[in-house]
């Protein structure tokens, strides 16, 4: 069953156009890299989808639904989380309150503060400490559990090893495949191509805002990877 659709997706900041007409299809239950160069789209491609940047109504399918138009707090009303680059946690909030913010849309499921606890036992322990205190590592994992605190049926994670020693990068992808169980579908941007493309099954390559290819991660050709990532 198809989970997200977009359809000739364009987006625009002010008169400058960021994705030019880009077509992704993502099934339920699937994990799917967007990867691509600095600047290509990736970023703008997660917040129309989420709601941050507005859309043609119905360049945006979620569940069959269009919701290009949408406020982000309808989407994520809807089941679209976002973990967004930088983690984005509020300075003031202890990790708990952070983490409860994302329960505001009230959605039901198998996420609560209890089992982020579980995914993430440090956490628990750094509960009540404010944010900026945890390192970048931990910082990750709040952010990710505050996401998860919605109960998403579509996750969005925005370069979640970006600035993160690889040990802590394996921990936290360690993480994807307890989100993963609970059969929520989730989107990979990365600068780490080839730790998106462990993660996923099937990757989109953006390139200066198109589409330029995409693939399975089993099976695909590197020369075109590699063609469609510099747009040589
Ligand atoms: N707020 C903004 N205002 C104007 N232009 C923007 C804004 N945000 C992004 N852009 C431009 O839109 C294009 C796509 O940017 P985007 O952030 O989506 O790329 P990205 O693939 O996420 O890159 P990176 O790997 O650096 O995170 C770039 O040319 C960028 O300069
Ligand atoms: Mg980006």
């Amino acid at each position: 069953m198809t989970l997200l659709q977009t359809h000739n997706l364009s987006a625009f900041y002010g008169d400058f156009q960021a994705l030019f007409g880009v077509d992704v299809t993502i099934e339920q239950g699937e994990t799917v890299a967007v990867i691509g160069a600095n600047g290509a789209g990736k970023t703008t491609f997660l917040r129309t989808v989420a709601g941050a940047l507005a859309a043609a109504p119905e360049a945006v399918l979620f569940d069959g639904k269009p919701i290009g138009n949408m406020t982000p707090h309808e989407i994520v009303r809807l089941g679209i989380a976002m973990v967004p680059e930088g983690r984005r946690l509020f300075p003031s909030l202890s990790v708990e309150e952070n983490l409860l913010l994302g329960s505001h849309s009230e959605r039901r499921g198998p996420w609560s503060l209890q089992r982020v606890y579980e995914l993430f036992p440090r956490l628990r322990e750094l509960r009540r400490l404010p944010a900026p205190s945890l390192s970048g590592g931990q910082q990750q994992m709040a952010a990710v559990g505050r996401a998860l605190m919605s109960n998403p049926r579509l996750l969005l994670c925005d370069e979640l090893s970006l600035g993160l020693a690889p040990v802590v990068i394996r921990d936290i992808y360690a993480c994807l495949g307890a989100i993963t169980a609970e059969g929520t579908t989730v989107v990979l941007v990365e600068q780490d191509i080839n730790r998106a493309l462990d993660a996923s099954s099937r990757f989109y390559c953006l390139q200066e805002g198109h589409l330029a290819l995409t693939a399975p991660t089993k099976d695909f050709d590197r020369a075109a990877l590699t063609a469609a990532y510099f747009g040589l």
